[in-house]
């Protein structure tokens, strides 16, 4: 049977980011049941309203990339208790113009991690907010990480037992939802 497809956003430009290990790690808990991608948002100019009439190929490239799947995975970090730049950047080129807005109508999951005991909290909560406005459903409950100690290992695996059982039924939650309400086209 065709799997779902689930496009894996990581909220981070950083080589090393330990939110694309998590988001790998994830990936891998999930396989049987979805069928993931990654949607690179690093090349995206910063939003211009002047570029609109003629938007760089990158823009354009990332909207096709998240029209491509009905599901989305966001994973990131937080930075100064909210979303970094680059994944706002990378919302506000999809928002637009708003008759094409590309978010409108996807089911996401959000989370993220930091070496910090919140592990991103507040960050989501914008993240959640933000994505409620521009018409993505977004599974309820919360999904926050500490990245102390190193959860998985450098294949993308949990080497912490209590943290995968938690993130399996996360991602056990969202793979039923995403079967349920976002098809397989
Ligand atoms: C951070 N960091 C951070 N961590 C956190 O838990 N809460 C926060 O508000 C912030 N704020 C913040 C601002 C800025 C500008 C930077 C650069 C960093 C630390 C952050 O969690 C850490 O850099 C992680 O490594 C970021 O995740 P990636 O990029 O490795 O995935």
């Amino acid at each position: 049977m065709t799997k779902p497809k689930v496009g894996i956003i990581v909220g981070s430009n950083r080589r090393e980011s330990i939110n694309r290990r998590l988001a790998k790690a994830l990936a891998n808990l999930e396989t049987d049941r979805l069928d993931f991608g990654w949607i690179g948002i690093d090349d995206l100019p910063m939003y211009n309203q002047d570029l609109e009439a003629d938007r760089p190929e990158t823009v354009r490239r990332f909207a096709a990339d998240v029209g491509h799947y009905p599901a989305l995975l966001f994973v990131t970090p937080e930075h100064n208790r909210s979303l970094p730049a680059v994944l706002k950047n990378a919302i506000d080129w999809g928002s637009k113009p708003t008759d094409k807005n590309v978010w409108r109508g996807k089911v996401a999951a959000i989370t993220g991690t930091s070496f910090g005991a919140i592990g991103t909290a507040v960050g989501q909560q914008h993240l959640r907010q933000i994505l409620g406005i521009l018409g993505v459903l977004v599974m309820g409950g919360e999904a926050y990480i500490s990245f102390r100690p190193d959860p998985v290992d450098n294949d993308g695996h949990f080497v912490d037992e209590s943290k995968r059982e938690f993130l399996q039924a996360y991602m056990d939650r969202f793979a039923t939802l995403v079967t349920k309400l976002a098809g397989t086209s």
